[in-house]
């Protein structure tokens, strides 16, 4: 099969590798769609410097199931989150994936649409519900709950909001920049969400963030940014006890105000036992979420992320990492399709 393979100084080729073989538990998807996501970037350029295959984001068919699985079989429809830094990632016209971590997807959604959400998406529900013990979205609050998600126009951060709303939390305070005009799409204004834009600096975010809550206490954060900043903009505007849920490590230096804690959330956690002393835990909120995504999808309550098809395939992943790492994506994820990739039938 085709793979490519993503060099520290984020050079794509292209190889000829063994079609992988699922283990118990796991399933052989036929990618037709890729997401992309950072982290394709920063792991070679940044934190491994090795060369692999970083594709996390599957869309496509099951061609094969490991011994176990019993909800899919040959021919699904599904979308899947690869479990990350392993063999058999996204980026090749076969994947691998943990059943815990894949999920149908109905004949109406598109493979484009779906590739969009594996990881993002995940990351959000967890940041919401495991790290800030928000109101689920099936049972939601009935109370004015403010909180501020800093980075709306993210991935990450826009499916917070969609959750958010989903959980009927508001006023969302959403911090935002070139992406406003897609946030403003997933906001409402009746319940008091409003936009921040970051680019007026640090000290006008933490101003106006106090200000959009109307005078109430704020105690919930989701940065989906955490960094350029962020976190400490939040810690300056929340009201203790307050939490900040971060997506990337925090600056040891960084002094956070008294009464606000700070939790990193970390999609992997999916695939993590439950930890000591407990039964289950986030590899089962992974696998009730992946599912209640597909749902969504299907019935129309939750929608993939806008994306941009990348010409070439694979052959198109080079350019949409360099452009991940120079800050271009806004508001939009890049995918790729596996069938615009030379020599893929
Ligand atoms: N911990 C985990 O498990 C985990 C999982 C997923 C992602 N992440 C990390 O989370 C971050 C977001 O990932 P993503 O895939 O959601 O990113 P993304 O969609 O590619 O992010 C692009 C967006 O970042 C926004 N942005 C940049 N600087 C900002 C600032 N100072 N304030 C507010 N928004 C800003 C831009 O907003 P505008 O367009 O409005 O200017 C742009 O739309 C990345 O650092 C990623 O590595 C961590």
């Amino acid at each position: 099969m085709k793979e490519a393979i993503v060099d520290p100084d984020l050079t794509v080729s292209i190889r000829d590798t063994a079609i992988p073989v699922p283990e118990p538990g796991q399933l052989l998807i036929r990618v037709v769609v890729s997401g992309t996501n950072p982290k394709d970037w920063k792991m070679p350029r940044i934190f491994t410097k090795q060369s692999s295959n970083p594709g996390d984001d599957i869309a496509g068919y099951v061609e094969a199931v490991g011994d176990g699985v019993v909800g899919f079989r040959k021919g699904d429809r599904v979308a899947a989150f690869h479990q990350m830094m392993t063999p058999g990632g996204s980026y090749a016209e076969y994947a691998i994936a943990w059943e815990d971590t894949t999920f149908h997807i109905s004949e109406k959604t598109g493979f484009e649409e779906a590739a969009t959400l594996p990881l993002a998406a995940m990351t959000a529900a967890l940041g919401m519900y495991q790290i800030l013990n928000l109101p689920l979205p099936w049972n939601p609050t009935s109370e004015p709950l403010p909180l501020v998600i800093y980075g709306g126009a993210t991935a990450v951060g826009a499916f917070a909001l969609k959750f958010a709303k989903l959980s009927n939390i508001h006023p969302l305070i959403v911090v935002a920049g070139k992406g406003s005009a897609f946030v403003e799409t997933l906001i409402d204004r009746t319940k008091g969400d409003t936009i921040i834009d970051y680019r007026e600096g640090n000290e006008a975010v933490q101003t106006k963030i106090k200000a959009a809550a109307g005078g109430k206490p704020i105690h919930h954060a989701y940065d989906a940014v955490s960094e350029k900043g962020s976190y400490m903009n939040l810690s300056g505007s929340l009201t203790a006890p307050g939490k900040i849920t971060v997506v990337l490590p925090p600056k040891e230096e960084d002094q956070i105000a008294e009464g606000i804690t700070v939790e990193r959330t970390y999609v992997g956690s999916v695939h993590n036992p439950p930890a000591a002393g407990k039964t289950i835990g986030d590899r089962e909120f992974g696998a009730a979420f992946f599912s209640l995504m597909g749902r969504g999808l299907a019935q129309g309550w939750f929608t993939g992320h806008p994306y941009e098809v990348r010409p070439g395939g694979l052959g198109g992943l080079q350019g949409a990492l360099q452009d991940l790492e120079a800050g271009k994506a806004s508001a939009v994820k890049y995918v790729v399709r596996i069938a615009d990739t030379a020599g893929v039938p």
